[in-house]
């Protein structure tokens, strides 16, 4: 598992709040009793959802001690616990599953997905954001590198393979266990501005397995070459921004 840097991934929170503000104005009424955040990171969304159920018992869950000691810091509503969603079972079911920008850390989502949504009541809630970008030169090129000398040694069995599957194959595994269900996806253009911005972002996500698996030597020639790659993929627009396409997949459902 990747080691996780709050202050990093915090850079680009507008960005990265937005996708989880249009799931959560996507869930309908509901009245949940009960409510965990999978993934829950430095827990600003978590607290979103803590607010628009203040009635409810709101955990969020997060292996990252760093960011759970963000979270906490917030001082809201929510409770926080250090726990691994690879292993995570709710006694009893809970009302609302929300996972934002989490699972696809995890792999194996044909079993995942249908255990996770087992841990949910019956006309319970399950709403979940995964970034589906790993097709991008964002991601193509760190694959690129990792397969080149001198990194292709170090990294090897290091980088997964990105487990996000196509829409329709969450909606095969998912139709037969709930009652309802929205699948779609949206392609956020998201202008960046700053020196090398899209690095900066995947400083904070898709890089960080190399970052953590390289030594002091090879992490900064690693970082220049891919630093070259994409000021070639992302070039800045005369206006200033850098234009870094990202397309996130949704899934709402009612159990
Ligand atoms: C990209 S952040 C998203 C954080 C938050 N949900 C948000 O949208 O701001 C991914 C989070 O998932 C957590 N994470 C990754 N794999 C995990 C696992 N197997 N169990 C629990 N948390 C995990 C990381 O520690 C990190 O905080």
């Amino acid at each position: 598992m990747p080691s996780w840097d709050p202050a990093q991934y915090a850079k680009f929170g507008d960005h990265r709040l937005r996708p989880a503000l249009d799931l959560i104005g996507r869930i309908p009424d509901i009245d949940p009793k009960r409510i965990v955040d999978l993934g829950c990171g430095p827990g600003e969304i978590t607290e979103m959802l803590a607010q628009r159920w203040p009635e409810a018992e709101t955990v969020g869950l997060d292996s990252s001690l760093d960011m759970l000691k963000k979270a906490r810091a917030l001082n809201g509503r929510a409770r926080y616990v250090e726990g691994d969603v690879a292993s995570w079972t709710a006694t009893p079911p809970i009302d609302l599953l929300f996972s934002n920008a989490c699972l696809q850390w995890l792999p194996d989502h044909a079993s995942l997905f249908p255990r996770l949504v087992a841990q949910v009541a019956k006309g319970g809630t399950v709403a979940i954001q995964m970034p589906h970008n790993h097709d991008q030169p964002s991601h193509r090129i760190i694959a690129r590198l990792s397969e080149e000398a001198p990194f292709k040694a170090p990294l090897a069995g290091k980088l997964r393979h990105d487990p996000v599957d196509a829409p329709a194959s969450y909606w095969r595994l998912l139709k037969p266990l709930v009652a309802r269900l929205d699948i779609w996806e949206v392609d956020y253009l998201q202008a960046l501005t700053g020196e090398d911005p899209v690095l900066n972002w995947t400083m904070g996500t898709a890089l960080r397995p190399v970052l953590d698996a390289l030594d002091e030597t090879l992490r900064p020639q690693f970082v220049e070459r891919y630093r070259e790659g994409l000021r070639a993929a992302y070039p800045r627009e005369a206006e200033g921004s850098t234009l870094f396409p990202f397309r996130r997949l949704f899934i709402l459902a009612e159990r």
